[in-house]
C-alpha cells in the first residue's frame, strides 16, 4: 500500500518494520477525537482563510461520514497505514478526493496524536471520576449502615484499640476523596490545546490556535510548542493518580480477604462476587479483592514504563513517544473495571458485628484505656504503662481477660482503682471515651459522616 509520506522512498518498507512501527492495533481507539479534532480543525482552516468553506464543508461531511463507517464496524483498519490518523486521512482522500489532502496543512501527527490523546484522557477521567464518586459514595454507605459495630483496630496486624467500624470504612473514604482531587489536578493539566505545534516549531500558516481550543472545549492552549508535542507529563500524572488509587484499594482487599477467612469470619462477601474451586466444593473465594489487588501491580508497571520512556528523550517528538498509549489505554480499562467491581462487591458485602466485637474484646485491646484510667487518677502514664503491663502478664498466666479481674486483683496492681475501673474498660467505653476530634467515638464518627457526605457534594 502506498505511503502518504511515500515521495522521498525507493523502496518499500520491509513487511516486519511495517508492523513493528505501526500503532494501529491500539491506537485505533483515538478515532472519535482524531475526528473530531481534524473536524475542528478544518473550520479553523477555512476561518482564518487558508482552505475555502466550500472545502472545509466536503472535508467535514467526508470526516462524518467516516465516523459514521467506523461505528457501524464498516472500516477496516490497515497495518500499512501505520496509526488511526493515515488510515483516517487516507479514507477521506479516497472518499472525497485530492481536497481530503488539504486537512492535513498547518497540522503534523505529532501535534494530532497529542491533541487526540489529551482530548481521549479528558473523556475518561470524567467517566473515572464518576465510577470513583460511587465507590466513595458505597464506602459512605456501608459506613453509615454499621453505626455502632464495634472492631479490633490493629497496628502490626495485632489487636491494638477498639474502633468502630464505620470509622475503619471512613478511612479509607478520604483516601479516595484525595485521590479524587489529584484527579482533578491531573484534569487540568491535561486541559491544555496541543494543536498547531505543528511537528515542533509552529506553523508558516495564520492559523488560530485559540479558535481551535475554543471549539474543542480546552481552557487554555500550550504555550510553547516544542513542550506541546513532547509534553507526557499528564499522562504520567494520570498513571500516578491511578497508582495511589490501585495502592488504596489494595490495601482495603488485603483487609477483605483477610476478614473474609475462617480465622477472622468478620465480614461475608455475597456470592455474586466471589468464585469457586474446581476441585474443593467447599471453597467461596474473594476473587474481585484478589484480582484488584494483584493487578495494582500492573498499573503501577506502567508508570514506571512511561517515566523510563520518557526519561532522556530529546526535545521535540521522538517515535519512543508512541509508546504512551498501551500504557494509557491498560491503565485507563483496569481502573475503571476495578472501580466498578470493587462498589457492587462493597455493597453486597455482609458485616458480622457480633464476631467484630467478640475480637475486640479479647486480646487486651483495652489495655490502654486502662492505663489512660489510672493516668486520670493522678499516675505518670509512663508508670500507668508498666502497671498495666503487669497486670496484663497477670492475666495472660491466669488465662483471663482484664475485665475478668475482680476489684481486689486490681488493687494488687494499684491502690488507685475504684469500682469504676470495669466500667471504664468495657470495649463500649474503649470507643466512646476516644472523642478528640477525629477520633473513633460516635460522635466523632457521626462528624467524619457528616464531613465525607460533604466532601462528596463539592466533588
Ligand atoms: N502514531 C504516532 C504516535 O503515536 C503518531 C505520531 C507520529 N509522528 C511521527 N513523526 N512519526 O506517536
Amino acid at each position: 500500500m502506498s505511503k502518504l509520506w511515500g515521495g522521498r522512498f525507493t523502496k518499500n518498507t520491509d513487511v516486519a518494520v511495517e508492523e513493528f512501527t505501526s500503532s494501529i492495533s491500539f491506537d485505533w481507539r483515538l478515532y472519535r477525537e482524531d475526528i473530531a479534532g481534524s473536524i475542528a480543525h478544518a473550520r479553523m482552516l477555512a476561518k482564518c482563510g487558508i482552505i475555502t468553506a466550500d472545502e472545509a464543508d466536503q472535508i467535514i461531511a467526508g470526516l462524518k461520514s467516516i465516523l459514521a463507517d467506523i461505528e457501524t464496524g464498516n472500516f477496516s483498519f490497515e497495518t500499512a497505514l501505520e496509526d488511526i490518523h493515515m488510515n483516517i486521512e487516507r479514507r477521506l482522500t479516497e472518499r472525497i478526493g485530492p481536497v481530503g489532502g488539504k486537512l492535513h496543512t498547518a497540522r503534523s501527527r505529532n501535534d494530532q496524536v497529542a491533541l487526540d490523546t489529551h482530548m481521549y484522557l479528558k473523556r475518561e477521567i470524567a467517566a473515572i471520576a464518576r465510577l470513583l464518586w460511587d465507590l466513595e459514595a458505597a464506602l459512605v454507605e456501608t459506613a453509615a449502615k454499621h453505626p455502632d459495630v464495634i472492631m479490633p483496630g490493629y497496628t502490626h496486624l495485632q489487636r491494638a484499640q477498639p474502633i468502630l467500624f464505620a470509622h475503619h470504612m471512613l478511612a479509607y473514604f478520604f483516601m479516595l476523596a484525595r485521590d479524587f482531587s489529584r484527579l482533578q489536578g491531573v484534569w487540568e493539566r491535561t486541559d491544555l490545546m496541543p494543536l498547531g505545534a505543528g511537528a515542533l516549531a509552529g506553523t508558516t500558516f495564520p492559523i488560530d490556535r485559540f479558535y481551535v481550543a475554543e471549539q474543542l472545549k480546552f481552557a487554555q492552549v500550550y504555550d510553547n510548542s516544542l513542550d506541546a508535542v513532547s509534553d507526557r507529563d499528564y499522562i504520567i500524572e494520570f498513571l500516578a493518580f491511578a497508582s495511589l488509587l490501585m495502592l488504596h484499594l489494595s490495601r482495603l482487599s488485603e483487609e477483605i480477604i483477610l476478614w473474609s477467612t475462617a480465622e477472622f469470619a468478620f465480614i461475608e462477601l455475597d456470592d455474586a462476587h466471589c468464585t469457586g474451586s474446581s476441585i474443593m466444593p467447599q471453597k467461596k473465594n474473594p476473587d474481585v479483592a484478589e484480582l484488584v489487588r494483584g493487578k495494582t501491580g500492573r498499573v503501577y508497571g506502567h508508570l514506571m514504563a512511561l517515566l523510563t520512556v520518557v526519561k532522556g528523550l530529546p526535545l521535540a517528538y521522538n517515535k519512543d513517544l508512541q509508546e504512551d498509549k498501551e500504557a494509557l489505554f491498560d491503565t485507563i480499562d483496569t481502573v475503571k473495571f476495578s472501580l466498578q467491581v470493587y462498589a457492587a462487591m462493597l455493597r453486597g458485602m455482609r458485616v458480622l458485628g457480633e464476631r467484630m466485637s467478640e475480637a475486640a474484646r479479647q486480646d487486651y485491646a483495652n489495655a490502654t484505656d486502662m492505663a489512660d484510667y489510672l493516668v486520670k487518677k493522678g499516675l505518670p502514664f509512663r508508670q500507668a504503662h508498666e502497671v498495666v503491663g503487669r497486670c496484663v502478664r497477670y492475666c495472660i498466666d491466669a488465662g483471663k481477660g482484664l475485665t475478668d479481674l475482680s476489684l481486689a486483683e486490681f488493687k494488687q496492681f494499684s491502690p488507685l482503682f475504684e469500682a469504676d475501673i470495669l466500667d471504664a474498660i468495657q470495649i463500649e467505653t474503649c470507643v466512646s471515651a476516644r472523642n478528640s476530634y477525629g477520633g473513633t467515638s460516635s460522635a466523632q464518627v457521626t462528624h467524619q459522616l457528616q464531613k465525607a457526605k460533604d466532601v462528596m457534594t463539592r466533588q
